[in-house]
């Protein structure tokens, strides 16, 4: 038996989606990648949630049967209301994935984390052989953190012990991610705090290097993962 309740069919992406044209148009081209049978890593934020709601469309249309595997509460909840079919990366491998970017540098790699989902994205992206990064015209820059900060999740026991290794690492500017609509710092979907930095230059090894330092859990940074980049034309 399903739920009758109304919470979760009633959920929309609670600001205003910007580019929204673009990411519709990038959705329309993933959701003709979906196949029968595929078991596929389903990231975060709003260009993943237009991509959802199309391929739920073709599910119920088509009666495709795929399995997604969730990066966020948000996306599973997506899926749920979209009668998209999710299973758990304890079980299912992915055979492929798709997922949005804040910034795209000129050898394709990444930051990502604007929405917090950044640790279970680059779990399921290292497990499948290819991932569709979803891209709109706005997260083309020449070098990574010109317009982002790079999203590190920590422990919070470690956000003080974590300031002296950071600055050591070229951290120009460190704060601790805080909620909206929910005072003090950001807890993520693992329990951890976000320390969001900007670097005064991210070089190639920058993400193994914040991962080394005790009470760090991962990085926004994608350096070098077999990604095909999509756009809107
Ligand atoms: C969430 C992410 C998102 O994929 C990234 O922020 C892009 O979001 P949007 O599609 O809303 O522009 O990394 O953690």
């Amino acid at each position: 038996m399903n739920w009758k309740s109304t919470i979760i069919k009633d959920l929309a992406w609670g600001t205003k989606i910007s580019n929204r044209e673009d990411k519709e148009a990038i959705a329309a081209k993933v959701v003709q990648l979906v196949k029968y049978r595929d078991v596929i890593g389903f990231g975060s934020g709003s260009t993943s949630a237009l991509a959802i709601e199309a391929i739920g469309k073709r599910v119920r249309e088509e009666k495709l049967e795929i399995i997604a595997i969730p990066t966020s509460h948000e996306v599973e909840m997506a899926c749920v209301k979209n009668d998209i079919q999710t299973g758990s990366f304890l079980k299912y491998q992915p055979d492929w994935c798709f997922d949005g970017a804040d910034e795209i540098d000129p050898d394709k790699n990444l930051i990502k984390g604007r929405g917090g989902a950044m640790v279970k994205e680059k779990l399921l992206m290292s497990a499948a052989s290819k991932t569709y990064i979803l891209a709109d015209k706005s997260k083309f820059v020449s070098n990574l953190g010109e317009k982002f900060a790079v999203p590190i999740e920590v422990l919070p026991i470690a956000v003080n012990s974590l300031e002296n290794s950071l600055l050591s690492l070229g951290a120009s500017t460190i704060s601790l991610r805080i909620g909206i609509k929910k005072d003090g710092p950001v807890m993520t979907e693992n329990g951890n705090f976000i320390l969001d930095v900007n670097f005064k230059n991210i070089g190639k090894e920058l993400e193994k290097e914040i991962n080394m330092l005790p009470g760090v859990l991962d990085n926004g940074l994608f350096m070098n993962f077999p990604i095909e980049v999509l756009t809107a034309n």
